[in-house]
């Protein structure tokens, strides 16, 4: 080393201090990288040393060279050794983020279903579309004209105090029914006519295990030429018999009363809860039927109002209650269920 030019033999010692010092401190493989670049690359400080050997004394070559290459190599060691932990930091911090803990509980997806008032509106709507009707719906703010007046209920008709009602002003009213949707369409198109009319009506009853304020019906009206009370039986019988899937379901049409048909009569089936008995139960009241809707032949004054010909066409109306439809087929003994929005009650019909 004394041989050693004074001068080169301070740079090495330089260079080699802070190169120590740069392959420490390099955070990153890119950052050690660029040290090494700087040190041995073809342009680094260290290679710039050999390459100055050229110009040493012929006698002083050697062992200058042996030192240069001394640093070089423990350089190269020590970028090595730097790399084989950055690289272990690296892999490690990578592990580390991507890891799985699977001990935590997993991730849980919930899948909406219909509600099951709008499943039985879908079947009902499936059933008489196959059957060739057609679908229309109607405003559920309605005038007291197509309300009431229409359907032959005059103002002080008492038929009209069955309708217990929400008022807007005297003119204008919740639905009390879906019938009002009849009269719009006879209205607008000429026989023959098959419609029905799925939506909500209103009526202020105080809720009980079969009522609430805002219920949901469907309409059905068939006019045309030699309709008879047997076309509504057999409709309205295979219709039940569908829709509970049941052949053999019992039926019963109790006479009845209301001013836009005549006759008129209420449809009954047999309580799917106490399967006629009655006794006890709450569904049927204690009777063994549940009355599912209300029919009849449409009135000929009702034709009249909508300017159709009374004396050509005959037809037939029909008014289902699809909550208590719903309560039947999903057997719920109380229709409030369906308006609470309680989960563990809708998930039962997922
Ligand atoms: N609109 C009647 C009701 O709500 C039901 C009905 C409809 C009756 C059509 C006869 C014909 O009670």
């Amino acid at each position: 080393m004394s041989s050693l030019d004074d001068g080169l033999n301070k740079d090495l010692d330089k260079i080699v201090a802070s190169a120590r010092d740069a392959i420490a401190t390099a955070t990153d493989l890119a950052a050690l990288e660029q040290v090494r670049v700087q040190l041995l690359g073809k342009k680094g400080e260290v290679t710039a040393l050999l390459k100055a050997l050229g110009k040493l004394p012929a006698a002083e070559r050697p062992a200058a060279g042996v030192e240069i290459n001394r640093a070089k190599t423990a350089l190269q060691k020590e970028i090595t050794t730097r790399k084989a932990q950055l690289l272990k930091t690296d892999l490690d911090s990578r592990i580390q983020s991507a890891a799985l803990d699977v001990t935590l509980p997993g991730r849980h997806t919930d899948i909406g279903a219909l509600h099951p008032i709008t499943r039985v509106l879908n079947r009902i709507e499936d059933f008489f579309l196959g059957v060739g009707y057609d679908l229309v719906e109607g405003p559920e703010i309605e005038d007291d004209y197509h309300n009431f007046e229409a359907l032959n209920l005059p103002a002080h008709h008492p038929a009209r105090a069955m309708h217990d009602t929400f008022y807007v002003n005297p003119e204008i009213l919740l639905r009390t029914h879906t019938s009002p949707v009849q009269v719009r369409v006879m209205e607008k198109r000429q026989p023959p006519l098959r419609i029905i009319c799925p939506g909500r009506a209103y009526r202020v009853d105080p809720p009980d295990p079969s009522h609430a304020p805002m219920f949901h019906q469907v309409e059905g009206l068939f006019i045309d030429q030699d309709i008879s009370f047997a076309d509504l039986k057999g409709t309205v019988i295979e219709f039940l018999r569908v829709f509970f899937e049941q052949d053999d379901l019992q039926v019963r049409f109790r006479p009845s009363y209301f001013p836009f048909t005549e006759p008129s009569a209420e449809v009954d089936v047999v309580c799917v809860h106490c399967f006629g008995d009655g006794g006890g139960c709450r569904v049927c009241n204690h009777t063994g039927w549940v009355e599912v809707m209300g029919s009849g032949m449409v009135h000929p004054r009702v034709l009249e109002y909508a300017d159709i010909d009374a004396e050509k066409y005959t037809g037939f109306a029909f008014g289902m209650g699809a909550d208590r439809l719903a309560m039947l087929r999903y057997g719920v003994d109380d229709l409030r269920h369906f308006l609470d929005n309680d989960l563990r009650f809708l998930q039962q019909f997922q």
